[in-house]
């Protein structure tokens, strides 16, 4: 099992790995991939999960990969740490309370013949958990822990090229638009490419 008392914290939030024996982590990967809101933007890389039992498997997968190599990547599961400030022009945000899943953070490295050598960062929010800074939050906390911990400072960040929302979060972290490319490890899909100050001009040294 993952160490249970991982954990990230944020200023508002808290990351966490996913407990596969823990029936509502389960339940809440199903819920985010299958929300609308996620499936509209996702371009077919994440298809919706069936049930929980196939959310375990998922995360059963995950967590067996995590303890074999000891690397951190996966999903975290993001919550939030306290009732954000009353905000009475958002009624849905009333609903918030203390360990709510708002959605998740994704530190991935695709393995295999066209893999990139530099992992790359994700974020998936449900609705509710969008349009307060809760996804910049929550990446942030996770790069820093992996600089600061685990001396991973070069990331990268890919997302189709008209997701708004998404580049918004990788400019105020800072990272560099860095061109579009066909991204291999993702079944050639073309997508916007982002990565952190520094790292090579030239991405085919990394693979890209
Ligand atoms: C991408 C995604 C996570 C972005 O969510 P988000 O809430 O817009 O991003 P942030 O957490 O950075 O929040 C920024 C917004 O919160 C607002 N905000 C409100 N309070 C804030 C606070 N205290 N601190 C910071 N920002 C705050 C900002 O003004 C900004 O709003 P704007 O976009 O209207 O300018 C979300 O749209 C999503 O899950 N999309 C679907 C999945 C997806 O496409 N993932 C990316 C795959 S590459």
């Amino acid at each position: 099992m993952t160490d249970p008392n991982f954990e990230i914290e944020a200023q508002r939030l808290s990351l966490t790995f996913f407990d596969p024996s823990n029936d509502s982590h389960c339940d809440f990967l199903v819920e985010l991939y299958n929300a609308p809101e996620i499936l509209a933007t996702n371009g077919g890389i994440a298809p919706p999960i069936g049930d929980r039992e196939a959310a375990r498997k998922i995360l059963t997968g995950e967590q067996d990969e995590r303890l074999r190599s000891g690397d951190m990547y996966g999903k975290y599961l993001v919550t939030l740490k306290s009732p954000p400030p009353s905000d009475n022009d958002t009624p849905s945000l009333a609903l918030h309370q203390y360990g709510e899943k708002i959605g998740i953070v994704t530190l991935n490295l695709r393995k295999g013949q066209n893999s990139f050598t530099v992992p790359e960062i994700g974020y998936w929010f449900l609705k509710k958990g969008r349009g307060r800074g809760y996804a910049t939050e929550a990446t942030g906390a996770l790069m820093k822990y992996l600089e600061e911990e685990k001396g991973q400072r070069e990331l990268f960040g890919f997302c189709n090229p008209d997701n708004k929302a998404s580049k918004g979060v990788l400019k105020r972290l800072g990272f560099e638009a860095r061109g579009i490319a066909t991204l291999k490890t993702f079944g050639g899909i073309v997508g916007a490419v982002w990565a952190r100050p520094g790292m090579n001009e030239d991405l085919s040294v990394y693979g890209v």
